[in-house]
């Protein structure tokens, strides 16, 4: 297998990013803890392999090409569920403090409603905790990474509010089967992807509801992350002692001037308070200016309450403060203005351009990447590292995704290396002048792999995976040696 190249070959500096700071704010805490990430369909293939049943993506990807931009799918994706050993060796060669990849529901539970468990899939998942551990690499697991079990989602997957308690079963088998090993665990990861994302036609199932299917999912998505999360602190945490979250993708929202201010923040509640207010504030519950807008605005529409479903008290509390650390998935900043007379409200659905009606830009010198949805603006780490701290107090936050895309074969990445240098100068400032507890980084992705609705178009990782041979060999690129040594001297001033 390839190794890494020597580090003087291939790692660029960013000079103006690192200019003018001093060595010491370059260096990162003596426990601060780096990983890289994957997710189980965007990585381990085998999607038929012995007893197990499909999921959202093995459906849609078959039956509805036109949702992935290259029609592929990830019926082979990186083939992991045959290369483990290599992943590991990866991960070894990288140094990497964790590895953080999510087990497939449909693999370890084909029937999904009952809790009878697959001996493959359970074996799959215990070689790969294993094999990291005998490495010294931690495993951090992610319960769900979109790809819910295709029979629920004929029930209505996540609008269905028997959801909730399907995934606490699912919970609770597979702290059952990995507790004993795995000490950091993410229950769901992106929401806003998981609802927004779907119900908005951008990932699958492809629907098309973004005025109530959207906040439906939104709230049962909560409700099955606390369930999971108290499951796991009633039943396992006195006896394995591990630490619990989800994975929020989290947009940093600029004001275009101060009278965007307010929008800009009822756009950040909208993106990220939906998903984080009810878990993380004092008070819990939805973030109070977006649920006067949602419902001010339903009424209005002519529906009889508020399209924004309300919790209960009881459910206030399930969910109020069901964490014990913050997962922050960051890639990407947007620019909030209010339309121009005569201009149409335009941007990204996803990030509530239509339910808020404002216009999302970005800055010119914010710069392109190969990504549709993309745009690298390294400030916005910093603020929104901050932000995150006076919503929520200081708490815990663990970077559990940030990444580059780029297409094609390029093992010398020098921009994607520029970006993690540019992102981690603003997250350590972050850190040290802003005093934000950041515990840990992960990069997104330890290889290349089945990007959702870009097929195999866009890549992110720091192993470039070579998807003709049927082997799925994987290269280092430039990237990997630059974050081997990040890793190594734990300092980006080298
Ligand atoms: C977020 C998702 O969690 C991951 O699956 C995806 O590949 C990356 N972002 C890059 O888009």
């Amino acid at each position: 297998t390839a190794q890494i190249q020597p580090i003087q070959k291939v790692v660029v500096f960013n000079a103006i990013a690192v200019g003018g700071l001093k060595a010491s704010l370059l260096q990162f805490p003596l426990d601060f803890k780096f990983g890289a990430a994957t997710a189980a369909y965007q990585v381990e293939g085998a999607w038929n392999v012995s007893d197990k049943s499909i999921n959202i993506w093995d459906h849609y990807t078959h039956k509805h090409r036109d949702l992935v931009f290259d029609r592929s799918d990830g019926d082979v994706a990186c083939d992991s569920y045959h290369q483990w050993q290599r992943d590991i060796e990866m991960a070894e060669e990288l140094g990497l403090d964790f590895y953080r990849f999510s087990i497939s529901w449909t693999r370890l539970m084909p029937t999904a409603l009952s809790t009878v468990v697959s001996e493959d899939g359970q074996e799959y998942y215990n070689r790969l905790i294993d094999g990291l551990l005998a490495k010294g690499i931690q495993p951090v697991v992610t319960l769900y990474h979109w790809d819910v079990p295709q029979r629920l989602q004929d029930l209505g997957g996540w609008a269905n509010p028997l959801i909730v308690d399907w995934f606490a079963a699912y919970a609770r088998v597979v702290f059952t089967l990995y507790g004993d090993r795995v000490k950091t665990w993410i229950t769901i990861n992106e929401p806003l992807i998981v609802c927004d994302g779907a119900y908005n036609g951008i990932v699958a199932p492809d629907f098309h509801d973004a005025e109530v299917g959207v906040y439906l999912c939104n709230k049962n998505v909560l409700l099955a992350h606390a369930k999971a999360w108290r499951i796991y602190d009633e039943e396992f945490r006195p006896k394995y002692k591990g630490q619990i979250s989800l994975s929020n993708h989290l947009i940093w929202y600029e004001p275009a001037s101060k009278a965007d201010k307010d929008l800009a923040a009822l756009a950040m509640e909208h993106c990220a308070g939906r998903y984080s207010h009810p878990i993380f504030s004092k008070e819990g519950g939805w973030p109070p200016s977006l649920e006067k807008f949602i419902g001010e605005k339903s009424i209005k529409e002519g529906y009889r309450r508020s399209r924004l479903p309300p919790f209960t008290n009881e459910e206030i509390e399930l969910v109020r403060g069901t964490y014990d650390f913050y997962g922050v998935n960051h890639y990407t900043s947007k620019l909030v203005r209010k339309p121009k007379p005569g201009e149409s409200v335009s941007g990204w659905p996803m990030s509530g351009s239509d339910e808020l009606g404002v216009v999302l830009d970005t800055r010119p010198e914010w710069e392109s990447t190969t990504s549709w949805w993309f745009k690298a603006n390294p400030k916005g780490f910093r603020k929104l590292l901050v932000w995150l701290k006076e919503q929520y107090g200081d708490i815990k936050f663990l970077v559990t995704e940030n990444g580059y895309p780029s297409r094609g074969s390029n093992l010398e990445d020098t921009n994607r290396v520029r970006f993690y240098k540019d992102y981690l100068t603003q997250m350590l400032l972050a850190m040290k002048k802003d005093n934000v507890n950041v515990i840990g980084y992960t990069a997104w992705s330890l290889m290349d792999n089945f990007e959702w609705k870009d097929g195999y178009l866009n890549k992110f990782g720091l192993y470039e995976v070579n998807f003709t041979d049927p082997m799925r060999p994987r290269t280092p690129r430039s990237s990997a040696a630059f974050y081997a040594n990040l890793i190594k001297t734990r300092s980006l001033d080298t």
